[in-house]
């Protein structure tokens, strides 16, 4: 088993965060030219590692995935949570959530929500959210929005 560490990013982390989040994104095999018109765009800004909860997973000395969190009371967002693909299928998405939980249970609003890659969708099932509506993305794919009930 992994000895992970969840610990808050740094503005100066976001470069590195942004190369994580563009390989996590690879690992479903989109088209290059998608991900590369995408890679072009900030994804994370030192800025909102400053405002907003973004953490990251470590192991060892290596980061390995990361999260972010976005309170804009009464909505609470996970906006993103990307892991290395090396590092899949290992218990770091699950440990990254369990933390995003803990601080959007804190804010107490009442439901945490996302828009999931379709891949992702039954990782987060299993994490406890629901389906609750569908949007078609600029990509030609169906979003599922989902919800965590924070008060259940
Ligand atoms: C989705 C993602 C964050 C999951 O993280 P992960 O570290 O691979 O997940 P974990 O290893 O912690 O898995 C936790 C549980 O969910 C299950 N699971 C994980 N990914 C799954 C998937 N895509 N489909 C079905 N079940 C999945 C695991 O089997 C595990 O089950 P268990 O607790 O019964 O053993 C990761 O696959 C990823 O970064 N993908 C690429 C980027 C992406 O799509 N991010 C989400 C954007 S919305």
């Amino acid at each position: 088993m992994l000895d992970i560490e969840i610990v808050r990013a740094h503005p100066k982390d976001s470069p590195r965060l942004k190369q994580i989040a563009i390989d996590s994104k690879r690992h479903w095999g989109y088209p290059e030219h998608l991900v590369s018109k995408w890679a072009q765009t900030p994804i994370i800004t030192p800025e909102s590692i400053d405002i907003d909860k973004v953490h990251l997973a470590r192991v060892g000395s290596l980061t390995v995935g990361w999260v972010r969190l976005l309170i804009r009371l009464p909505d609470v967002v996970l906006e993103d949570l990307w892991v290395l693909p090396d590092f899949i299928g290992k218990g770091i998405g699950k440990r990254l959530f369990g933390h995003v939980l803990e601080q959007a249970k804190l804010s107490g609003a009442r439901h945490l929500e996302l828009d999931a890659d379709p891949h992702a969708q039954s990782f987060y099932v299993k994490m406890g959210c629901r389906v609750v509506s569908e949007s078609v993305s600029e990509w030609g794919r169906n979003i599922p929005h989902m919800v965590y009930n924070l008060q259940g």
